[in-house]
């Protein structure tokens, strides 16, 4: 099972203070050492959302993370032209298409693969031909599933937020939504990731989703960083991981 660390908040916390004098001298906390953190933690690729209206990361912080850390590098992003420029010329080794504006988003949250076909399979051509392979960010539904693999995703990342925020009863039945969503995009050749809202604590339930080769993990890692330093809070979630057979 590879864990990427999504670095987002790091830059987060940085535009709090910083976002409008980003070539001063005094810029902190820096993405760069956050990536080289999380590297040393175990880490088995940097993510990072590089958002249409840049409110967390920088273009020059994805550059700088693509040119100076030797894991494979992850972008998130909206599939929009400008964003498809960028990605092209930053050669990520991986790009995660996510939904970032209202008429893109699920009633769920994950991207509407479906809704926009014809679109995104341009996108992902395009990107797949200069050698990033793409995942789709869906919602546990056989209908985005079916969509990701008919326009040429190679992978898809299940959207696991509605799971991590849930308890009891909806908990069970949203684990076998992903179980099942994850046993057709298998089925369909699809590689199998799962972000959003996993914590140690959820690992036990999200462990009954078959395929997984990969979790996204963000929030939980820089919340625990602010007590133990980002190098143990990624080494603690990698040996939380290998404690279960996935
Ligand atoms: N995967 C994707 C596609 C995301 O956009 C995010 C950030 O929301 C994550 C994973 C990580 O989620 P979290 O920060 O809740 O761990």
């Amino acid at each position: 099972m590879h864990l990427g660390v999504n670095i987002d908040h790091v830059a987060t916390l940085r535009q709090a203070r910083y976002a409008t004098m980003l070539d001063s001298h005094n810029t902190e906390p820096s993405v760069l050492e956050a990536a080289k953190a999380a590297m040393e933690g175990g880490a088995d690729s940097i993510t990072l959302h590089v958002r249409e209206d840049r409110r967390h990361m920088q273009d020059a912080d994805a550059q700088a993370v693509r040119r100076e850390i030797p894991l494979p590098l992850n972008l998130e992003m909206g599939a929009t032209p400008a964003m498809l420029e960028f990605a092209l010329s930053l050669k990520p080794d991986y790009v995660c298409l996510v939904p970032e504006r209202r008429e893109e988003i699920t009633t769920e949250g994950g991207l509407d693969v479906a809704g926009k076909a014809d679109e995104l399979r341009a996108i992902v051509s395009a990107l797949q031909a200069n050698g990033s392979k793409v995942s789709m960010f869906i919602d546990p539904d056989s209908v985005q599933v079916e969509a990701s693999a008919d326009i040429g995703a190679l992978m898809v990342e299940l959207h696991t937020g509605k799971f991590a925020n849930s308890l009891g009863a909806e908990r069970a039945e949203e684990t076998a939504r992903l179980a099942a969503a994850a046993e057709l995009a298998h089925s369909l050749g699809l590689e199998v990731h799962a972000g959003h809202g996993i914590q140690i604590s959820n690992l036990p339930e999200l462990n009954a989703v078959p395929h997984l080769t990969e979790l996204n993990i963000g929030h939980t890692l820089i919340a625990r960083a602010i007590f133990t330093g980002l190098t143990p809070a990624v080494r603690e979630m990698k040996e939380a991981i290998a404690s279960y057979k996935w």
